[in-house]
């Protein structure tokens, strides 16, 4: 549904000197810097999928979906959606698709949210019937009767993004591309969107891709994973298959008798070297072991040996934990903070 083969975007910006006369002089002096925002990516997202498209801020997923959705064109390499190259192709490829920039608004400033659902219900050719299914599903979940006929402008963010959401999937689009839509949605919104979607994907076999902040809207929402870090594509599979990477794996466990928790813990740690054993606040004894130099069952099968177990159980390494370990081997940064995914 979704191919992109070497795609590069480059942008040329400006060097600037410090101060006023560094930025008078900037007018005259042609000195540019190229910034390489998208390195060479490449990928392909099966019709019907839920892909998340992660990479720390400044990893260029931006870049990449302003390319796949036909706002920018490529320095080189190229995208096809649905079979069109979105730049060559703005009008058709529009059809096709429904966009949510949650940093930028798709809308129009001085309409309401009602006109301009009618104005994309013209623009689009959306049948009736649809059209009506669709707005009584925005009015159940996005309460969207509640946004009036303000104009967009006077919406705050929480209220524009639910305009937002309703019209990127008002057309009943084959793919769509939401890059951080869930930015200024409370809870309730948040579970909203996510049902929204789901039900789009299950329904109407509508392919998804997901940039968000927030690692619950993807866990919610998305199976596969697209990792992007500094301009590359580093990682892609099943979000099982990105946990699976952890470099770090934990296993927690109660022991009848034995030992007592510090001793316990001592214990593990000079039977397996390398190895951290914690109490938790629950009082089990908590061990992260390095994954490339243990194996799950090479713990386990010491803590048979060596302690009269009562429950033990290996929690999944979190999205957060392994993202922070790819971030971490490519050094990228202090951007991952706050701005993980
Ligand atoms: N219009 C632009 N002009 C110049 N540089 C840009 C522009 N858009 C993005 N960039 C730069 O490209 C890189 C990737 O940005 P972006 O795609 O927005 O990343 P992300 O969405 O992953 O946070 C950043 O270094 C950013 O500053
Ligand atoms: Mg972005």
């Amino acid at each position: 549904m979704i191919v992109a083969e070497n795609l590069v975007k480059e942008f040329r910006i400006a060097e600037r000197k410090p101060g006023l006369i560094g930025s008078l002089s900037t007018l005259f002096t042609r000195r540019h810097r190229l910034v390489r925002a998208v390195d060479g990516v490449s990928f392909e997202i099966p019709a019907g999928s839920k892909t998340a498209y992660i990479g720390a801020n400044g990893a260029g997923k931006s870049t990449t979906i302003k390319m796949l959705t036909g706002i920018m064109t490529p320095t080189s390499g190229r995208c096809l959606v649905a079979g069109l190259e979105p730049y060559r192709e703005r009008q058709r490829n529009a059809r096709t698709i429904g966009v949510v920039f949650g940093q930028r608004s798709q809308l129009w400033w001085d309409l309401s949210v009602p006109d301009s659902f009618r104005i994309l219900r013209r623009i689009y050719d959306i049948p009736a019937p649809v059209y009506r299914r669709n707005l009584d599903l925005y009015r159940e979940l996005l309460d969207i009767d509640a946004l009036g006929t303000t104009p967009v402008r006077q919406l705050s963010l929480g209220q524009r993004m639910r305009a937002e959401i309703a019209a990127s999937l008002l057309h009943d689009p084959a793919v769509v591309f939401w890059d951080e839509p869930t930015i200024g949605l409370d809870m309730v919104l948040k579970e909203a969107v996510r049902v929204l979607i789901n039900r789009a994907n299950r329904e109407l076999g509508t392919t998804v891709v997901l940039t968000s902040h927030d690692i619950a809207d993807i866990a919610a929402i998305c199976h596969s994973a697209l990792v992007v870090d500094q301009g590359r594509v580093v990682h892609q599979g099943s979000i099982q298959e990105l946990l699976r990477t952890a470099d770090r794996r934990s296993v927690l466990f109660d022991h009848r008798d034995g030992p007592a928790p510090e001793a316990a813990c001592a214990r593990v740690e000079q039977g397996l070297p390398g190895v951290r054993a914690t109490l938790t606040d629950g009082g089990r004894i908590r061990i992260d072991y390095p994954a490339d130099r243990f194996t799950s069952r090479q713990v386990l099968a010491f803590l048979l040996d060596r302690f009269d177990l009562a429950d033990c159980y290996a929690p999944e390494p979190g999205l957060e934990d392994v993202l922070r370990e790819i971030y971490g081997r490519s050094r990228v940064p202090a951007g991952a903070e706050g701005g993980a995914v």
